[in-house]
């Protein structure tokens, strides 16, 4: 099994230098790769990041009938990656997502909107649960419904039929979910009249999504707000489509520094999409800079203050950065009360920090987190994909040998990590770790 090794004498004694370039957004990438199938002919996802998800995507659609080439490698930049995703979408869709592909990829439900929308109908496999939450689809169901689809679970499939097509609809969210706002805007765009959807989620990769679906002909208004008005079309047309830079690849990187002590260059890197992270890194002591046309500028050369995190849909403060903000807290000067809002089982990442000696108590969603000036180096296992990368950067932290098990967890989120790590003076490699089964 493979892992990654981190050595470190402690914070601020390899300091992170240079630039790392951030790609395109694994969570838009993926959306938008479901977004083609809304228009026949050849749509083309550009900055697609280079990591299995995108391929599993790819497999995906091929299985719904498109012909699908993802044509992705590592630069000469480490992370950078100008990958791209050419997607040939038929006439006539096949609309069953089979399980095995699913389960490999929870981001497969963004299939179903598209397809009921298209196709009338839809049998696509149930996720399941994973390590960060039971995660419903009470509210993609329920919006489905409402736009006139009969929906029910048979045999562990979603089955939604529309024969008559989808008709408009007023919709609200009981919670600005990403998934549910995705895939009820994607089935909306096709929809005999016009749709109100009140509460969405107003995440970056919602209004790249939206701006993709409007190049492709869809008129929809309120964009980047909390309601979205969509006037269904009859067709629309494929488009080449940018994806968004990744927010949450480019916070990791500005913890990175504030853990590990450093001055790195986050090129490419959206600061106004991590306003209030990099205003808490910036009260906590850090030094950030947004004037550049091309990314931000984070450098720490002292232990951080302390401070205290809610996680909230955007743009509150992002679950996806929740474990680096625990991991931060347990080497800074102070104690800290984290809340996690959006995830219920995020906290199990809390079990393996403290495995690092981090001085951590967690009730119910909140932890309270009291800075050490060290942690110490031990054997842990990385849970989910930001679970895997706080581990690493927490291991930059801690003093000797740590070694994250199941890190094809962190490869699904982070193209080429270890690599870009050690490029930047850490002491970070992939080794073989012992399978926990044998
Ligand atoms: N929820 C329901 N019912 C629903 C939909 C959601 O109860 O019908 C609950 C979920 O169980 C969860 C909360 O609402 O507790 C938030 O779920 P949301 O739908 O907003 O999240 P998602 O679409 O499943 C995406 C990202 C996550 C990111 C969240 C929140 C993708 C593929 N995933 O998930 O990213 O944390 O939005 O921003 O886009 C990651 O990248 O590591 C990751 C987990």
């Amino acid at each position: 099994m493979e892992g990654f090794q981190v050595v470190s004498r402690g914070p601020l004694t390899a300091p992170l230098t240079g630039e790392v370039r951030v790609g395109g957004a694994k969570n838009s990438a993926l959306k938008l790769m479901s977004a083609a199938l809304l228009a026949p002919g050849r749509t083309v996802v550009t900055n697609v990041p280079d990591i299995l998800d995108v391929h599993v995507m790819g497999h995906l659609l091929e299985e719904l009938g498109c012909s699908v080439t993802v044509e992705v490698g590592n630069g000469d930049e480490g992370a950078v990656v100008a990958g791209r995703a050419v997607i040939d979408v038929p006439e006539e869709l096949h609309p069953e997502a089979p399980y095995d592909l699913v389960r490999r990829l929870r981001a497969s439900i963004s299939v179903l909107g598209p397809l009921v929308a298209r196709c009338g109908r839809a049998r696509v496999a149930l996720p399941g649960g994973d390590n960060i939450g039971s995660r419903g689809l009470d509210m993609h169901l329920t919006g489905l419904r409402e736009l006139g689809a009969e929906v029910r679970i048979e045999h562990g499939f979603v089955v939604a039929e529309v024969p008559g097509g989808l008709r408009a609809s007023n919709l609200w969210l009981d919670f600005p979910s990403v998934g549910a706002t995705e895939n009820l805007v994607m089935a909306s765009v096709l929809a005999q009249g016009t749709t109100v959807i009140d509460n969405v989620a107003r995440e970056p990769e919602i209004s790249d999504l939206c701006g993709m679906l409007r190049a492709m002909g869809a008129v929809i208004d309120g964009v980047g707000g909390s309601t979205l008005t969509v006037e269904g079309v009859d067709r629309l047309v494929p488009v080449e489509h940018e994806t968004v830079p990744d927010r949450i690849v480019s916070g990791t990187w500005a913890f990175a520094v504030a853990v590990a002590g450093g001055d790195l260059t986050v090129a490419g890197g959206r600061a106004h999409h991590l306003d209030i992270v990099l205003d808490k890194l910036a009260s906590a002591g850090a030094e950030v800079s947004t004037d550049s046309a091309d990314g931000f500028r984070v450098a720490a050369d002292k232990r951080l203050e302390s401070f205290d995190v809610v996680t909230l849909p955007y743009p509150g403060f992002p679950t996806d950065l929740q474990p680096f903000a625990m991991a931060l807290a347990a080497v800074s000067d102070g104690t800290a009360m984290i809340t996690e809002n959006v995830f219920e089982a995020r906290f199990m990442f809390a079990q393996e920090l403290a495995r690092l000696g981090a001085d951590l108590r967690t009730d119910g969603h909140h932890a309270v987190v009291r800075g050490r000036p060290v942690l110490s180096g031990a054997p842990v296992v990385a849970h989910d994909i930001r679970a895997g990368a706080a581990l690493v950067l927490a291991g930059l932290a801690a003093e000797g040998t740590t070694t994250v098990a199941e890190s094809h967890h962190i490869d699904r989120g982070y193209p080429s990590f270890a690599e870009v790590l050690s490029g930047l003076g850490a002491d970070v490699t992939r080794i073989d770790l012992p399978d926990p089964e044998r």
